[in-house]
């Protein structure tokens, strides 16, 4: 699986030119003429996107509790800002969208929101799957699957399974996922396989991590304010881009994730050295 993933993107980046701009006529072709959201898709540039995108979708409760509805009609909505967003990425023609459902922290919730959120994963699962596949999507599941409830562990495996063979968008749900955990998972990974200590780098350490053999976030986008990063992918985001909008989750559409874009490609990635001009211009 994770070699697959490599030899797509070795395709994706031989082909970058046709396969790019294709991806944006697919989105253009998608939203309504003359809407605002065209007119955004238009400004994006198609050379620099970032392959790969993760989201914190907050601010689910305050939507609800904004319209005097319990918390749990917060998470329905928000199944509608899922199935936006995942559409607009893999018809903008993201490499990977990493969607934060539920932390391991989650669990200390009242049980109901808890199993709320599991049977609305599962019904997305049933009502999405046909979707996904039309639009070539792979899902994966990160996190401590694993402890997840037996029946629902069973549903997104089998997501997983029938997605398996597409070859366009990685669609990742973090889910009973936390970023410590993550790191743990991998150095107990690296003591199982008895990587001598010296032998351990960046590179080595990242391929023991649930998102090995793909590109590290190039944006981390959070809604609802909230200026944290939760526990979230905190290897993987060393040098993304961090977008924060006031937008609580169920109101974030196609145009928000337009515009995260479009910050983005005027973003200056240093990533620790200085400005490409002021190299050229012989900065000291
Ligand atoms: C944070 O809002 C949101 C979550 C903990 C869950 C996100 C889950 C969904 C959008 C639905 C299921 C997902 C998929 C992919 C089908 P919050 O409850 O912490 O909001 P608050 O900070 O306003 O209380």
């Amino acid at each position: 699986m994770r070699a697959g993933l490599r030899l797509r993107r070795t395709i994706t980046l031989s082909t970058i030119g046709c396969s790019v701009s294709k991806s944006l006529d697919r989105l253009l072709a998608w939203l309504p003429a003359e809407s605002a959201d065209r007119e955004l898709a238009r400004r994006v540039n198609p050379e620099r996107l970032p392959r790969h995108v993760a989201i914190i979708m907050d601010g689910n409760g305050r939507w609800a509790g904004k319209r005097h509805l319990p918390r749990v009609e917060g998470h329905r909505a928000g199944i509608e800002a899922v199935r936006a967003v995942v559409e607009t990425s893999a018809r903008l023609g993201l490499d990977v969208l990493t969607l934060y459902a539920f932390s391991v922290e989650n669990w200390k919730r009242p049980a109901a929101e808890v199993s709320t959120l599991m049977l609305l994963l599962k019904r997305y699962l049933r009502s999405e799957l046909s979707t996904l596949l039309e639009n070539d999507i792979r899902f994966n599941v990160i996190g401590r699957a694993e402890e997840l409830a037996p029946d629902i562990l069973q549903e997104l495996r089998a997501a997983e399974q029938k997605t398996a063979k597409s070859s366009g968008m990685l669609f990742n749900i973090a889910l009973n996922y936390g970023g410590r955990s993550e790191i743990i998972d991998a150095a107990r990974r690296a003591i199982e396989a008895g990587i001598p200590a010296d032998a351990l780098d960046e590179r080595r350490f990242g391929e023991l991590l649930y998102t090995a053999g793909q590109p590290d976030p190039d944006l981390l986008i959070r809604t609802s304010g909230e200026m944290r990063v939760s526990n979230f992918l905190l290897w993987q985001i060393a040098y993304a881009e961090i977008w924060v909008t006031d937008t609580l989750w169920p109101d974030f559409r196609c145009r928000d994730l337009l515009e995260a874009i479009l910050a983005y490609q005027k973003r200056d990635r240093r990533y620790g050295g200085i400005a490409s001009a002021h190299v050229a211009a012989g900065a000291k």
